[in-house]
């Protein structure tokens, strides 16, 4: 194995070569998220491989994250490090599937959250991210609305909406783990925290949060927070970037399982064969990509992110 200091070298030195912008989702590993150009959301980090004038996108997520570069940059290559992290939830829900429960609802609506394939997305009305369910669905004008694939972010939006909400059966196995009793031992061991979580959580953490937040919100609110003590409720490696930004406060985890497996297989070696071999490449077909950028533009459209 090469020595640590040296890979990051590597890595600086092709960056520039190559003329590549590496983005990493709040999710990733401390010494990834270090390393990268942005580190954000995966709306926030899509929107930047459109702005950034690169040749090429490592994008450090899973695989509906750097889809959705690729739909919204076609003109750059977007490379994933790991071709195996690929997002649970997202798998949860098949174009075919949703081509079906379209026919059996014909008078609703399709909102997928971006956390689906760009095939799902292809046969949406429209996209959303956590950060603009709620206003993404109140823009629609009809009272039926399909919305994939996580049952919890969809229990969030009929809780916080007028519209019908058909739900989809999917959930992020990550914040589904976490419990109300996870919330309870956490406040109990730190009393004065305030406690964030994310809309992917069940609804009995989400009614003991003081505030729920995208991880983008998430990273806003505890920078410009008086409290000094925050207990998060989502996937633990935006704790890597709480703590960075704020070292004058201090973040717990609310569950110390709350790691996803897929957000964690891509580390600094596997950017490094990354950008030397400039694989793995993300495409998507044309069709699908045009069909599917439309329902992106439409939520751009529709809500902030
Ligand atoms: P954001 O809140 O950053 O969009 O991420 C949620 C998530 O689970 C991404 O996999
Ligand atoms: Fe998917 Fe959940 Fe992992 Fe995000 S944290 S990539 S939603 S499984």
């Amino acid at each position: 194995m090469q020595d640590k200091q040296a890979i990051i070298d590597r890595i600086n030195v092709l960056k520039k070569e190559k003329n590549v912008v590496v983005l990493a989702h709040n999710y990733c590993r401390g010494d990834v998220q270090d390393i990268a150009d942005f580190v954000g959301d995966s709306l926030g980090l899509s929107r930047q491989a459109v702005e950034q004038p690169a040749d090429i996108i490592v994008f450090c997520g899973v695989d509906f994250m750097a889809q959705s570069a690729a739909i919204l940059s076609p003109e750059k290559k977007v490379l994933i490090p790991d071709m195996f992290a690929r997002c649970p939830m997202a798998a949860m829900a098949t174009a075919d599937e949703v081509r079906k429960a379209k026919k059996q609802h014909p008078d609703a609506m399709v909102v997928s959250y971006v956390n689906s394939s760009a095939e799902v997305k292809a046969k949406s009305d429209v996209c959303c991210t956590s950060a603009n369910a709620v206003e993404v669905v109140n823009s629609l004008d009809c009272s039926k609305v399909l919305f994939i694939p996580d049952k919890n972010l969809g229990d969030y939006v009929a809780r916080n909406t007028g519209k019908e909400i058909i739900f989809w059966d999917g959930y992020c196995p990550t914040h589904n783990h976490m419990l109300e009793s996870d919330v309870a031992s956490s406040k109990e061991a730190h009393a004065g925290a305030e406690i964030l979580a994310h809309p992917e959580c069940r609804r009995e953490v989400l009614e003991k949060a003081d505030h729920i937040f995208s991880t983008t919100g998430m990273t806003g609110h505890c920078s410009s927070s008086d409290s000094k003590e925050f207990i998060i409720a989502t996937e633990n490696g935006l704790l890597h970037r709480l703590r960075k930004e704020n070292p004058d406060k201090h973040f717990y985890p609310c569950s110390e399982y709350a790691i996803c497996p897929d957000m964690k297989t891509i580390d600094l070696e596997s950017v490094l064969d990354c950008l030397e071999k400039e694989e793995y490449e993300v495409t998507v077909g044309e069709k699908v990509r045009t069909q599917a950028k439309k329902a992106l533009d439409r939520m751009l459209e529709a809500g902030r992110s």
